[in-house]
């Protein structure tokens, strides 16, 4: 299995290139198979994750191209599909695979697919989505842990989240857009993802209204066409380089990002007391001061501080003069870096859903393990500034989501292999 080794104490410097939005992307692959005209998606991330949802389409029989490997770009043709159906196999490996629940029952009025089960940041259940649907008339059974949904059409409805729910919007979202009559989200995911969906959705030719808010109505239509259309980039990667920036003393330009979805990232950083500067519409310059100032955060929906980054944050708090409060609210168990962090020597003490890092503490290699994707990344953060080497294991969940983020890294002068 694939580890990283990483010696620590570089300064980063230079320009990276901030790729496409992986939670962008997976909606907008399973919102491919609401037409039978090709849909082509650009600005695509050369992640596992994507891999697997091309896989997941093409085991349903639709037809997915794309020009290079790892794809940047693919052409998804579902004009008929053989199964709809989401098996076990690929959904253990990928969650996002519910999202094509709510295309395949929107479009064939059938949908088979695996329950999710829980992971390691939490339960994470998919009720939400289910309820929604039946709202909107599917016939929902679970059997040999599949979720089966059936009707003849889709019918408009009220739908009120009693929680933000990203997927479950995006899930709606795209069962609705084929529905008889008006959908109405209220407490929806406002997410940049979400929107970017809902782009491309009126694209195919869906009517929608209320993008970038809380209330989206949707009024269905009775068919979709294809499109073209390049994906956001991926704001997690992008504030994930920032903060690689801002703990190793760095200076580095990030190219190809959107400074708009990051202003929570901005500015909790700038408290910190590192210097982001906007560069023309995509570019952000990240400069570290002398040394990092504490600060708290509490995780929230968009926009507020994504928990997608609060792991990266920690590891930017273990080297902050001061103490840094985080909250986390979205999920119940995304303090697993954590313990890692305090065998590297971090000062943190977890109470619940509160983590109190103490900081500067110089971090020392070791040999750890990553937990997920986000949790992973931090741990890499850490290691570049730890003191000697630190070996990563389970980077699997790091080749998920972000694309070559070794390479990007060596780029900018770290010392990091693949071993
Ligand atoms: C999306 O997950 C992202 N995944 C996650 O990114 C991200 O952490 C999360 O949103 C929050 O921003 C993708 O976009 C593919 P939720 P999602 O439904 O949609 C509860 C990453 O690292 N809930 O918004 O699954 C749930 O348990 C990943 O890239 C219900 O109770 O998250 C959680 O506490 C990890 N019932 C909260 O809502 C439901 O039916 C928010 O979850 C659905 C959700």
């Amino acid at each position: 299995m694939d580890r990283f080794k990483i010696e620590g104490g570089r300064r980063l410097e230079g320009t990276v290139r901030i790729s496409g939005s992986k939670n962008a992307s997976l909606p907008a692959m399973a919102a491919a198979l609401l037409t039978s005209e090709p849909v082509c998606l650009q600005n695509i991330p050369g992640v596992r994750d994507i891999i697997t949802m091309a896989k997941l389409l093409a085991h349903m029989r639709a037809r997915v191209e794309s020009p290079d490997l790892p794809p940047s770009e693919f052409t998804i043709a579902a004009e008929t599909i053989s199964h709809a159906e989401a098996p076990y196999e690929l959904v253990k490996t990928m969650r996002a695979s519910i999202l094509t629940l709510g295309p395949l029952v929107g479009r064939f009025g059938f949908a088979r697919v695996s329950l999710p089960g829980g992971c390691a940041i939490g339960a994470r259940p998919v009720d939400l989505h289910i309820q929604a649907l039946e709202k909107m008339g599917a016939k929902i059974s679970i059997h040999h842990g599949y979720v089966e949904a059936r009707c003849e059409r889709l019918r408009g409805a009220q739908i009120h989240f009693d929680k933000i729910t990203v997927t479950g919007t995006e899930n709606i979202l795209t069962a609705a857009v084929l529905a008889e009559g008006e959908t109405v989200l209220t407490n929806a995911a406002r997410e940049p993802e979400v929107t970017d969906l809902i782009e491309l959705l009126i694209k195919m030719g869906a009517k929608i209204e209320g993008r970038g808010t809380s209330t989206l109505h949707v009024h269905g239509v009775d068919k979709l066409h294809g499109a073209t259309h390049a994906v956001i980039p991926d704001r997690i990667e992008a504030g994930t380089f920032i903060v690689a920036a801002a703990i190793t003393g760095g200076d580095v330009k990030l190219t190809h990002c959107a400074p708009q979805h990051l202003t929570a990232v901005i500015e909790t950083l700038a408290a910190c007391g590192v210097e982001i500067q906007k560069e023309g519409v995509s570019c952000l310059r990240v400069r570290a001061p002398k040394a990092l100032r504490a600060a708290d955060i509490t995780t929230e929906e968009y926009p507020g501080f994504a928990t997608d980054m609060q792991a990266q944050f920690m590891a930017l708090a273990t080297q902050a003069e001061g103490k840094s409060e985080i909250t986390e609210t979205i999920f119940e168990n995304r303090f697993m870096h954590a313990q890692e962090m305090i065998r590297m020597g971090a000062n943190i003490a977890i109470d619940g859903h509160r983590a109190v890092v103490q900081g500067p503490t110089p971090l020392s290699g070791a040999t750890v393990i990553a937990s997920d994707l986000r949790a992973s990344a931090s741990l890499v953060l850490a290691g570049l500034v730890a003191s000697n080497t630190t070996y990563i294991d389970r980077i699997y969940h790091l080749d998920r989501g972000y694309e070559k983020i070794e390479e990007k890294l060596q780029d900018l002068g770290a010392s990091i292999e693949r071993i």
